[in-house]
């Protein structure tokens, strides 16, 4: 098959892509509005990127008629927000606060999550998840104007929160143990389990061996 993406709709294009750009991770983010009021969602259009500073970035959709998400409002009230890792036991109540919520409506109530204290940033942190990274916005970039346009949020991560029992011996976060859980296509999800993993060494190629980008 060929597709050429001028020829579809926007739906056509997102269900054509979403089942090849494949696992994708969960930014739960958190933010305030500035009159306060909390809010969470997810967010699969997410990545991290350059290691200095730190950075991450995530996509935020319009609604059918233009408007902004709550999220992207919040953020960009306050320059801040936190990414919550989703863990498969978050799975079904992440998704339940992925409904078009009116706003102001404070998701962590309705979906039943726990706000914990951020250390640099307003917006809380959600307790269940193992994993917080709180945010400051670098940039936010929309791509396109009107229905379905994204906007990029391209943010610095200030501080991360790691509990202490998803730590492997080595003294970092031990995937399997975290047991993330990740978007596919249609209405399907998928987690990463120690059954589910492999290694692989980098080649060096004259380079200094270990960790390099990617
Ligand atoms: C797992 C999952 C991933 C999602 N990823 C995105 C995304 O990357 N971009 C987006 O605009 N909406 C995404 N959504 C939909 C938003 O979460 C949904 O529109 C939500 O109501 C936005 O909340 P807000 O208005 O409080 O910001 C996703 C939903 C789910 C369940």
């Amino acid at each position: 098959m060929l597709a050429r993406l001028c020829d579809l709709s926007p739906q056509e294009r997102h269900s054509l892509l979403t089942p090849l750009i494949t696992p994708r991770p969960i930014a739960f983010v958190s933010t305030v509005g500035s009159k306060g009021s909390s809010n969470v969602a997810p967010f699969s259009f997410f990545a991290m990127g350059g290691q200095s500073p730190q950075s991450v970035a995530f996509c935020p959709v319009a609604d059918r008629n233009g408007n902004a998400k709550d999220t992207l409002r919040n953020i960009k009230e306050t320059g801040e927000f936190v990414i919550n890792i989703v863990t498969r036991a978050m799975a079904e109540r992440v998704n339940q606060a992925s409904a078009p919520y009116p706003h102001g409506v404070d998701e962590f109530d309705i979906v039943g999550f726990t706000k914990a204290p951020s250390l640099a940033v307003k917006p809380p942190r959600v307790a269940e998840s193992p994993a917080n990274l709180e945010c400051r916005v670098f940039q936010i970039i929309p791509h396109g104007a009107g229905p379905l346009h994204g906007t990029w949020v391209i943010g610095e991560v200030l501080v991360a929160h790691i509990d202490d029992a998803y730590l492997a011996a080595d003294g970092l976060p031990d995937t399997a143990k975290l047991d993330p859980a990740a978007r596919l296509g249609r209405t399907e999800w998928s987690h990463v389990t120690a059954d589910s993993m492999f290694s692989l060494e980098r080649p060096t190629m004259g380079r200094p061996s270990g960790q390099t980008p990617g």
